[in-house]
């Protein structure tokens, strides 16, 4: 297990580093909701980025707990916990690393630091749901020894927090 990789909690200054990683090394679509208008990293897609985590991290009330992945001293990603509200003690989670640091055990350390993160929040339950097609997350979600559901194109997985560590 690498132990390079950290997870802080984002703040402003962090959020700069986490655009520059973001437009530099990722599809905006793997790192945000859709943002109308012309494809890739334009200003209007930029705007909303910073937006996005401002309305749900950074605010006065915020929805959900976002981290900046870092790697040595370098932010590759964010990493996302968003509390349930129909489900009690239960949080989704959310993760994108850049490309250039993808597939070197990066998603393996940050998956078990969330379940860390959670659990010291006194979450019980963690949730995640992914792509058909992406073979990264189901396989740190199946080394966790959980369930996978494959439901058409979509796969989800519960953890548990009480008996998995
Ligand atoms: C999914 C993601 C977070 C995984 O992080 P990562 O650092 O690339 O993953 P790791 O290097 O820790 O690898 C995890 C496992 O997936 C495998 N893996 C990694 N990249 C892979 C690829 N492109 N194809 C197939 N398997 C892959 C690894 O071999 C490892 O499996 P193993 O432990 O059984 O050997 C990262 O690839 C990513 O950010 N992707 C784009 C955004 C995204 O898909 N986010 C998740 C949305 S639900």
């Amino acid at each position: 297990m690498r132990s390079d990789v950290t997870l802080r909690p984002l703040d402003e200054n962090l959020l700069q580093g986490l655009l520059d990683v973001a437009a530099a090394d990722a599809n905006p679509l793997e790192v945000m909701p859709p943002v109308d208008g012309p494809a890739g990293w334009t200003t209007e897609c930029r705007t909303a980025f910073l937006q996005f985590h401002r309305s749900r991290s950074l605010s006065a009330e915020p929805v959900e707990s976002t981290y900046a992945i870092v790697v040595g001293e370098t932010v590759v990603g964010a990493a996302r916990l968003f509390p349930l509200k129909d489900v009690e003690h239960a949080v989704e989670a959310g993760v994108w690393i850049g490309r250039s640091h993808r597939g070197s055990g990066v998603g393996g350390v940050v998956l078990r630091d969330l379940l860390d993160l959670a659990r010291a929040d006194g979450v019980e339950r963690l949730f995640a749901s992914t792509t058909a097609d992406n073979t990264a997350t189901q396989r740190l979600l199946a080394a966790l020894g959980v369930d996978l559901l494959r439901e058409g194109d979509v796969v989800t997985a519960w953890v548990d927090l009480v008996d998995v560590r």
